[in-house]
């Protein structure tokens, strides 16, 4: 094996020794800020839906659906709209990862920015599905702030392109487009460099994020942090070392942290000897 034990005590020991550290990062990392996941049973996102009358959950972010009805989406991202924008200790424990010279990069899924208002530099950070902090014109491009899609919103309206009355569709990635073209490049530049990977707060169920889970070298250590079990129950990870193999006997290298993403990354802090840089940190 490449760990001695599959705990966070003996991830923390390999950590201490890294310095290309990678993160990848889902809703649970900013549920302690107030922002809901997808899919936990009754407060995610996926359960809190009837009310728009959409043939399936997920509907609520597919391009074809949004095309030709809009508005459920700004409904819900009027509905959802942070009162204030503040980061968890998990947004600011990957800062001090980074400020020990371990961060390789975050990978996150998550499209709230807290990554950026936490202070990790922007060049560390890869947002996979996009941000809200810009959008286009589906039809001629055009970009539109933020303030400007607020105003619209708030208001009950849909936003139209000013130029040609497209709809105006904020900069996160649907369900059916790609992803950003940085998502791709720094994959290709980074993974194979890891030397330690670190999931927190995802439960792993959309592809292609949850693909480079298997893109580390296969000696690379990979500590799961979350409340529950992530990373199986999809056909792809039936392709053998794609599967993270913390709960079978065939083990090597993967931990899972059962806990709070705030807890988790705590605890982490104590075991790497940073409780004071990390209080610290918090209390910036
Ligand atoms: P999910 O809602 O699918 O998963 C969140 C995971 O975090 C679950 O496993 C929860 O148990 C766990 N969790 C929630 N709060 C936690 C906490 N405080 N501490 C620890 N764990 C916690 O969210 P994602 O995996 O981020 O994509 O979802 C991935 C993508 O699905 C999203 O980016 C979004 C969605 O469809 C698009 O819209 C393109
Ligand atoms: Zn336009």
């Amino acid at each position: 094996p490449v760990l001695k034990s599959f705990d966070l005590k003996n991830a923390a020991e390999y950590m201490s020794k890294c310095s290309n550290i990678i993160v990848m990062a889902g809703a649970g990392i900013s549920t302690s800020a107030g922002i809901p996941d997808f899919r936990s049973p009754g407060t995610g996102l996926y359960s809190q839906l009837s009310k728009y009358d959409l043939p399936s959950p997920e509907a609520i972010f597919h391009l074809e659906f949004f095309r030709n009805n809009p508005k459920p989406f700004f409904l819900l991202a009027k509905e959802l709209y942070p009162q204030k924008f503040t980061p968890t200790p998990t947004h600011f424990f990957i800062r001090l990862l980074n400020e020990k010279n371990k961060l390789l990069r975050i990978f996150t899924q998550n499209i709230d920015s807290l990554e950026r208002i936490a202070g990790i530099p922007s060049e560390k950070i890869v947002e996979a599905h996009g941000t809200f902090f810009t959008s286009h014109c589906l039809n001629c491009r055009k970009e539109y702030d933020l303030e400007f899609v607020k105003e619209v919103i708030f208001k009950d309206e849909i936003p139209h392109c000013t130029d040609c009355d497209g709809i105006v569709k904020p900069d996160i990635i649907f369900f059916g487009e790609s992803l950003p073209d940085r998502f791709q490049q720094c994959v290709q530049s980074d993974f194979s460099k890891a030397d330690f990977l670190i999931i927190i707060g995802t439960s792993l169920q959309v592809a292609p994020f949850n693909r480079l889970v298997s893109f580390v070298d296969k000696n690379c250590p990979r500590l799961l942090i979350n409340m529950e079990p992530a990373g199986k129950a999809t056909s792809i990870w039936d392709l053998g070392s794609s599967s993270l193999l913390y709960d079978t006997n065939k083990n090597r290298r993967d931990v899972f942290h059962k806990s709070t993403c705030d807890d988790g990354v705590t605890e982490l802090a104590k075991l790497l000897g940073w409780e004071d840089d990390f209080n610290k940190l918090l209390e910036s």
